[in-house]
């Protein structure tokens, strides 16, 4: 059994509360927030969970194995830090970090200790991406021409992060998860409509060696809510509908080829391919449950998961190279290899 503590009880903390306390394989001992109404929640839904509002508690209570961190990105580091000082397993929440050198200390550290470093990035465990990275991995698709996503609604405005950090976040994690690619190179542009906020609307564009080119459009400013995101493939095409709630991806059949007719190929002939669309079957699991079993898994087993730092921190590495881009007017930002050199 293993004995987890929750720092950060706000919007996402009791999801990961509920869901620890739902597994068979881990306790939830201890939950710490600065603000003891959130803790008066806790007492009333899990009166056998202790609470603190001093996560240091947390850190020096030998019973606990591994902390999870869910409070605003400005703490990850010094919580996360401490959590690692103190031998403990850490979950931490996305984004990993303010900055990419804070990520690579937290890796360095987990790794000096021999300590499992979990970065929850939720939609790398859902049936829809999980299906995707499947499709893209076994050749279904085909060589990937293109990932184009829209992530926009009336957002709720953050202080602290601009949109990119926010939103853009969800697409770096599932790009890094499907393609299995780190980009070379990014451009974005995005602007703060309102004096003295961080940025509430990019669109970024990342450009990967094999050929592959990645379109994110970010925005808290959008009258409707929308979460599409198409792959290209030269074999199919994937559109996936988040907001669905049933068929989130539907895969198409559908493509082109050029004529290798020499006789035709100075008229440029083009075949349409339109063939069937289907819905495959997604694993319904709720995506925290088997995140957590893995995080569990991995601590038991002494590996790590599919989410680990170094994923966290290539996270990082994007989201300061796509801002540093869209505070330059788009200028290229050329982004080095973390995933070839960790490897
Ligand atoms: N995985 C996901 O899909 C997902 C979704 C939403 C939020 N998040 C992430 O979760 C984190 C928290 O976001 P949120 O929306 O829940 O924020 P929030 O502001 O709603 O909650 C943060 C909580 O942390 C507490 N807190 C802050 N500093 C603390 C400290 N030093 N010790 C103890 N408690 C402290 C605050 O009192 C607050 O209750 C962020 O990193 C965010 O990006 C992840």
């Amino acid at each position: 059994m293993i004995n987890i503590g929750i720092i950060g009880y706000g919007y996402w903390g009791p999801n990961l509360v509920r869901n620890f306390a739902e597994l068979s394989r881990a306790k939830v001992a201890a939950v710490a927030d600065l603000d003891p109404k959130r803790l008066e929640l806790v007492a009333r839904r899990f009166p056998n969970v202790k609470t603190t509002t001093n996560w240091q508690d947390l850190i020096r209570d030998p019973k606990i194995d591994a902390i999870a961190i869910a409070t605003p990105v400005n703490t990850h580091f010094e919580l996360g830090m401490a959590v690692l000082k103190s031998g403990k397993h850490l979950w931490l929440e996305k984004p990993m970090t303010e900055s990419a050198s804070q990520a690579q200390k937290l890796v360095d550290e987990a790794d000096k200790r021999k300590l499992v470093l979990h970065v929850d990035h939720t939609f790398i465990y859902t049936g829809a991406v999980r299906k995707m990275a499947e499709l893209v991995r076994s050749g279904d698709l085909g060589r990937v021409y293109y990932y184009d996503s829209i992530r926009i609604n009336l957002g709720l405005f953050q202080r602290d992060v601009n949109v990119i950090s926010d939103l853009g976040v969800h697409d770096f994690a599932i790009l890094d998860y499907i393609l299995g690619e780190h980009p070379t190179a990014v451009s974005a542009s995005g602007i703060n409509h309102f004096p003295g906020t961080p940025e509430n609307l990019a669109y970024i564009t990342l450009f990967y060696e094999s050929g592959t080119i990645a379109h994110i459009n970010v925005s808290w400013l959008a009258p409707v809510k929308v979460r599409q995101i198409l792959i290209g493939g030269s074999k199919k095409m994937i559109s996936y509908d988040d907001l669905q709630p049933s068929e989130k991806v539907k895969v198409y059949d559908k493509g082109i080829s050029f004529t290798d007719d020499p006789k035709q190929i100075h008229e440029m002939r083009v075949g349409y391919r339109t063939g069937d669309m289907w819905a495959p079957k997604l694993i319904g699991t709720e995506a925290l449950k088997l995140e957590g079993e893995q995080f569990v898994d991995a601590i038991v087993n002494s590996k790590s998961t599919e989410c680990d730092g170094r994923l966290g921190h290539r996270v990082v590495e994007l989201i300061e190279a796509a801002t540093s881009s869209m505070r330059g007017k788009g200028e290229t930002v050329y982004v080095q290899n973390t995933r070839r050199k960790a490897s």
